[in-house]
């Protein structure tokens, strides 16, 4: 018998409201492990929506991005003077979470250590680190009791890579800085010994700084993917000594591609989410089977990560905010980055661009905290969010006259509030919109006037639905067992 079953949108299973909590078409695959854990430990960041993402190290100094080593193929010997150099007067953790806090971030992933193997924490296992070199301060520690302090979410990016390292494979690899220079061709290197010490600092990250909220791996490539990692052991040791933490999918993939956390048989170290980079994916991210996957889109705020001296093309706070918006009307988080340079300061536009930001979403943060995708295809004037029963237009361009709900129907509609006047809004019974099926809201009292919108970088009206699966059926996919 072919048994018919209804996709759950991210936005029911997101939902707080009583009726989603009694799990009625559930998918059996929700109650399978390690989906279901995956979504039970993700709820905090699935809720939460939007973090920073911070891009700081000694690369900082050279203003050319955090690859600068590999692109411009600068030996160990080279970038020493710069290690030397690194001891930042300006970097104030304080300052920078109370930044991402008023900008309405709710977690924030901070470089523990990038490929240039410098560690910003105090490591057993090496002295290249900011506790052993000049800096000799541990800003690991550092972030993590600021961010805490304002309540955030801590997470910290810790990539698998280590171009310091003498047994990590040098030439001939794909991104090593002396993956050209022959004088590196048949060097000896023991890559179990430098899988030991990967492990270990992994594991030193997760035992001495208190209960972390996300690891951020970076990433894999080529043959160096899962096992090739040791994932299984790495992931076993990580979920020990942190239960909760929740982990991205590189370990198994790189920005390219989702890894079987997407398939119905996910490895150990298929991670708690998808991390697509510098991109939106069209469709959100879904399974093979079409239910929805926790995932994140890491983003730039210019188009670097790490402090770059002549990158002045920041993305706006309207871009920010739209981004933001199409991001959870896909059911995924924004992980938008900045970059301090080497002496720790932050940029006068990066300031003003997140504060813009904060000041839109203190009006319209019910249309994000906890809202997902909506079972409602995309509406020509912009983008519905859900949470539960309420649904969220996104009116991000000017109607004339009054506005079309399309895909529901007037009998769904409990009641719509304008959010940022606080004002309620009426369906229209006017004469004008007789020949349409779709009810129609007006923005003002007379619904044959054009009223102008009440932000137009995103005017955000509530809908409270009877039913939070009421609305079309058109984009609402049916899967047969
Ligand atoms: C890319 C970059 C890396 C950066 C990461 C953040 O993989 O190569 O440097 O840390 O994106 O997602």
């Amino acid at each position: 018998m072919r048994e018919e079953r209804v996709l759950l949108t991210d936005a029911v299973l997101n939902s707080p409201s009583p009726s989603a909590k009694t799990p009625p078409r559930t998918l059996a695959r929700y109650e399978s492990q390690p989906v279901a854990s995956r979504f039970d430990r993700s709820a905090w960041f699935r809720d939460a929506r939007f973090g920073m993402f911070i891009h700081w190290g000694v690369y900082s100094l050279l203003g050319e991005g955090e690859w600068v080593r590999s692109h411009q193929e600068i030996s160990l010997e080279e970038y020493e003077p710069w290690v030397e150099r690194f001891d930042p007067q300006h970097i104030d953790f304080d300052d920078m979470a109370l930044l991402a806090k008023k900008a309405g971030m709710k977690y924030a992933v901070f470089t523990a250590k990038h490929h240039d193997g410098y560690c910003m924490y105090d490591s057993a296992y090496s002295d290249y680190s900011s506790v052993k070199r000049t800096p000799g301060r541990d800003f690991v520690a550092e972030f993590l009791t600021a961010f805490r302090k304002q309540g955030i979410k801590v997470g910290l990016y810790f990539t698998l890579i280590d171009w310091s390292h003498p047994d990590y494979p040098a030439f001939g690899d794909a991104f090593h800085p002396m993956r050209n220079n022959p004088s590196f061709k048949g060097i000896e290197h023991d890559f179990d010994r430098y899988l030991d010490f990967m492990h270990a600092q992994v594991r030193e990250v997760c035992s001495n700084y208190g209960d972390l909220d996300i690891l951020w791996f970076d990433f894999g490539y080529g043959d160096m993917r899962g096992e090739a990692w040791r994932g299984t052991d790495l992931i076993s040791m990580v979920r020990s000594l942190q239960p909760n933490v929740i982990i991205d999918n590189r370990i198994e993939e790189s920005a390219s591609g989702f890894g079987s956390i997407v398939t119905d048989n996910p490895t150990a170290y298929s991670g708690d989410f998808v991390s697509p980079e510098q991109l939106i994916p069209p469709q959100g991210i879904l399974c093979e089977d079409g239910t929805p996957v926790p995932w994140e889109a890491c983003i730039t705020l210019n188009n670097h990560w790490a402090w770059h001296h002549s990158d002045v093309d920041y993305k706006s706070s309207t871009t920010v905010i739209r981004k933001l918006v199409e991001i959870v009307s896909k059911g995924g988080n924004l992980l938008l980055n900045i970059g301090p340079d080497g002496d720790g300061r932050i940029t006068r536009q990066t300031r003003t661009i997140l504060q813009e930001v904060g000041a839109w979403l203190d009006v319209n943060e019910v249309s994000i905290r906890g809202a997902s995708s909506s079972q409602l295809s995309k509406p020509e004037w912009g983008r519905w969010t859900q949470r539960g029963n309420m649904l969220y237009a996104h009116v991000l361009e000017q109607p004339i006259g009054p506005l079309p709900l399309s895909g529901l129907k007037a009998d769904d509609i409990s009641s719509i509030r304008l959010v940022r006047e606080d004002r309620a809004l009426e369906l229209t019974k006017s004469w004008l919109i007789e020949a349409f099926d779709e009810p129609f809201v007006s923005l003002g009292a007379d619904p044959a006037f054009t009223y102008p919108l009440a932000d137009p970088v995103d005017t955000v009206i509530e809908i409270k639905l009877n039913d939070p699966e009421s609305g079309s059926t058109i984009n609402q996919t049916n899967i047969e067992a």
